[in-house]
């Protein structure tokens, strides 16, 4: 079994934290379990971008779930609209039209924050102290290519990224080799990872091995708080999509998996490879072409995580959701 050489030590750490996000079902419930963890977790703002649905709607959807963890002070930058050079493409057949499954949305009591993501990730990572933000992301690399090619700079201010991303052993959810978020937006993704900074990927290879279960949503909704009923709704609503459509016995709640590694990276198990892009047109467009063998004598240039506990997960997403109103 491979192991993780994992920057973390002690196993559960400090970051200061920016998240990047296209809510999205499992979008919000990786915010809302980040949002329950202040001790672990400084959640510096929030950055949206288009992905799973247009812009204004993932820009509202963050914004709810700020409200519904009773966060409404974190910040939320609504940034780029677009994929860098590719036609925009949406999940609305797994997220549904606004995003969001089983629950009510609505406009949320706190308004966007004034300027553009790009602007805020920019300035903030400009003036942070050397490798001091971590930036979790969990949709369409976008915001950080913008990001990169205007000011290379601000590599300097971060400590590591952390994204869900890419598919390799499980094949892929969007064509037959491509991962969505990497789909949406290849060319963003392969200027991330070019740009040296330390980064941890968690593919559909780990993804789709942490499904939920009748008995772990049952356990969410019986916490008998708000949040719990709330991830139990959203759960009940997308996981059968996904279930439907990869075949598989549980939904996969890809982007939580992300908070779960920044909480407590011992869950997983990955190591040090080579991963490049494939954004030439044709099949491979969007494959995360991951040099598990080292093949190709290439220097790491991330952490490809390939396994999770699934029951430790769910413990952990639970035992932080229990902490919400
Ligand atoms: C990723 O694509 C989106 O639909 C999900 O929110 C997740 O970030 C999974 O491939
Ligand atoms: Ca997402």
């Amino acid at each position: 079994m491979p192991t993780t050489p994992s920057p973390h030590s002690p196993d559960t750490p400090l970051h200061t934290l920016i998240i990047d996000t296209d809510p999205g079902a499992d979008d919000v419930i990786a915010l809302l379990f980040a949002m329950a963890a202040p001790e672990a977790l400084r959640i510096q703002a929030l950055t949206t971008v288009a992905g799973n649905v247009p812009l204004a709607k993932t820009s509202r959807n963050a914004r709810l779930a700020c409200e519904w963890a009773g966060r409404p002070e974190i910040a939320v930058y609504a940034g780029a609209e677009r994929p860098l050079q590719r036609t925009p493409i949406y999940a609305a057949n797994i997220h549904g039209k606004e995003g969001l499954t089983g629950v009510d949305v609505y406009e949320p009591a706190a308004p966007l924050a004034e300027g553009h993501a790009v602007d805020y990730l920019v300035r903030t990572l400009r003036a942070a102290p050397e490798k001091s933000v971590t930036l979790a992301m969990l949709g369409p690399q976008t915001n950080l290519a913008l990001a990169l090619e205007q000011a290379p700079d601000i590599v300097r201010g971060l400590r590591e990224l952390v994204l869900m991303a890419g598919a390799h052993f499980n094949g892929g959810n969007i064509t037959p080799v491509a991962e969505f978020n990497v789909f949406a937006d290849p060319h963003a993704a392969e200027a991330v990872l070019k740009s040296g900074v330390p980064i941890t990927l968690l593919p559909l290879d780990v993804t789709h091995k942490i499904l939920t279960s009748e008995e772990r949503i049952a356990r969410l909704r019986g916490l008998g708080n708000k949040a719990g009923a709330t991830v139990a709704d959203i759960l009940d609503a997308y996981a059968p999509q996904e279930m439907k459509h990869y075949d598989m016995p549980g939904g996969p709640v890809h982007d939580a998996t992300v908070t779960a590694y920044l909480l407590r990276p011992s869950l997983f198990t990955g190591k040090r490879i080579h991963v490049e892009v494939d954004s030439r047109e044709g099949m491979g467009f969007g494959q995360t072409v991951a040099d598990w063998y080292g093949s190709l004598h290439r220097t790491p240039n991330a952490t490809w995580i390939v396994d999770g506990d699934a029951q430790g997960f769910f413990d952990l997403l639970t035992e932080h959701i229990a902490r919400l109103p």
